[in-house]
Formats: C-alpha cells, structure tokens, sequence
C-alpha cells in the first residue's frame, strides 16, 4: 500500500513482473493531474508512447483530446490518464491475461492513491478488467455503475473510432454524459 503518488510511480517504474519488460523503451506509467477527480484507463501504450514514456499521444490521442476539447475538459489539469498495462505489447498484440493480472496490482494502486470520483474506461479491455468481465462496449457505453464508490462507465477506445468515425457523435454523447456527471458532484 502506497502513501505517496511519487513513491508508487518510482516502484512502478522499475517494473519486471512481467515479460513485457524487456522489450519496452519505457513503462507508461500515466500523466495528467494526480489531484483530478476523473481517471481515464485506456488499454495499454502503443509505438508513440513507448518512444515518448507517455499516454495516449498517437492519432488515438488525437481524437482523445478533440474530445475532451469539445466537453472543456483539459488532459493535463482535469483528468489522470492511464492504461491497463504500462508497456507496450509487441506489435500493439491484445494485452494477454497473465500481463493483465501482472500489472493490475499498479492500477488498483493509482485507483487508491489518487482517488478518482470518476473512471473512464476506453475501450473493451478496460471497461471488462474494470467494470465487468462481459462488459459490451457496444451496448453499455456511455452508461454509469458505481463500483467500489467510484462512478465507472465504458465507452469506445479511440482507435476503434478513428477505425469507425460513425461511432464518434456516440462517443462525444458519453463525453456530454460525462461532462453532466461532473458538474452534478461539483454542486456536491
Ligand atoms: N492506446 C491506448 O490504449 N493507450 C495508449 O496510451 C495509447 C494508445
């Protein structure tokens, strides 16, 4: 158990549980306002991050941030963003089971540290870890459970939209959805 968000980003950091490891150029470990009431958890980093050490800053993130744009929300003072694993997978492979389980233990750490109010799951592969195991993006996006007294909702990865931009006015309705949800726990 963590205290302190500097110390659980440095453990984070030297990270071997994993196979992943050793082909990372570097752990993603996440970016954005540790302070935020709102956690975004996409799947994991891609070539961009690898390279860079951070989240979502390919074309995906491109969309990611026209998005938050367009609800007035800033990735760097209003939200944390992460990935359900912190390396990149060879060749952007799903995020196998054991890596999963290998690294789940970190994000239930930032989850405790920094205390969302709000989780964002982008994407099958975090909303099923986060939300439930038969979790249907298609079908519950845009919808919240509460889960452990945290308000959790899924909603489609960017890279799905960039693959599909019909998705993206039913993406930018969750955003709305969200937006709302935000400024009702303001108001307290
Ligand atoms: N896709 C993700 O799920 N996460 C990233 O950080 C980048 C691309």
């Amino acid at each position: 158990m963590y205290k302190s968000y500097e110390e659980l980003k440095f453990d984070c950091e030297q990270c071997t549980k994993c196979e992943l490891c050793k082909t990372r150029n570097n752990l993603i470990f996440g970016a954005g306002n540790p302070n935020a009431n709102v956690m975004f958890v996409g799947e994991a980093p891609g070539e961009n991050e690898d390279l860079q050490g951070k989240p979502f800053i390919g074309r995906g993130g491109q969309v990611l941030d026209e998005l938050l744009e367009s609800v007035e929300l800033d990735r760097k003072t209003d939200i944390f963003i992460t990935n359900i694993l912190k390396c990149r997978p060879p060749k952007n492979r799903d995020p196998q089971p054991k890596e999963q389980e290998a690294c789940i233990d970190w994000l239930q750490e930032q989850i405790r540290v920094i205390s969302p109010k709000i989780i964002v799951c982008l994407g099958r592969v975090s909303a099923q870890k986060l939300i439930a195991s038969d979790f249907k993006v298609t079908k519950q996006h845009g919808q919240f459970f509460e889960k452990d007294g945290i308000l959790m909702m899924g909603t489609f990865h960017p890279a799905a939209i960039l693959r599909n931009p019909k998705q993206k006015p039913q993406v930018l309705e969750d955003f709305l959805k969200l937006k709302e949800k935000i400024n009702e726990l303001s108001k307290g």
